[in-house]
């Protein structure tokens, strides 16, 4: 009986740290259906830093189906896609040094994964932004709102 009433508190300790504990990281999956299997990233405002985790479980090579995830305020996105696209594949699709741009990862194709970390003080409260892949053609399809809650 007495191990019974130490086990219940030890237990509960475990499981309000780990529901307090923020997950300040995401995983996403891009597709050869040009698909991303989310649309929506909500950061936990008590996150300092987060973690965009990209896959590509498609088969198609990077040159031909190559997937990014690009962050900016949502009335810069389609400017910053545009730019993206003379910027060419040699710089993921994103022209260099772009202000507008939060973060982006490198452009994936079939089966590779990148991850790419970020200050999370970059994004401004209230603001709304937006996540999509760069790749020629891809934004019209694949993006998706990003919110710091
Ligand atoms: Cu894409």
């Amino acid at each position: 009986m007495k191990t019974k009433y130490l086990i219940a508190p030890a237990l509960l300790a475990a499981l309000s740290t780990s529901a307090m504990a923020a997950d300040c990281s995401v995983n996403i999956d891009a597709n050869d259906a040009m698909k991303f299997d989310k649309n929506e990233i909500v950061i936990d405002k008590s996150c300092k830093e987060f973690t965009i985790n990209l896959t590509h479980s498609g088969k198609l090579a990077r040159n031909v189906m190559g997937h990014n995830i690009v962050i900016t305020k949502t009335d810069d996105s389609a400017a910053v896609a545009r730019d993206g696209l003379a910027a060419g594949l040699d710089n993921q699709y994103v022209k260099p040094d772009d202000a507008r741009v939060v973060t982006y990862t490198d452009i994936i194709g079939g089966g590779e994964k990148t991850s790419k970390t970020f200050s999370v003080e970059k994004l401004v409260a209230g603001q709304n932004y937006t996540f999509f892949c760069s790749f020629p053609g891809h934004v019209a399809l694949m993006k998706g709102a990003v919110s710091v809650k």
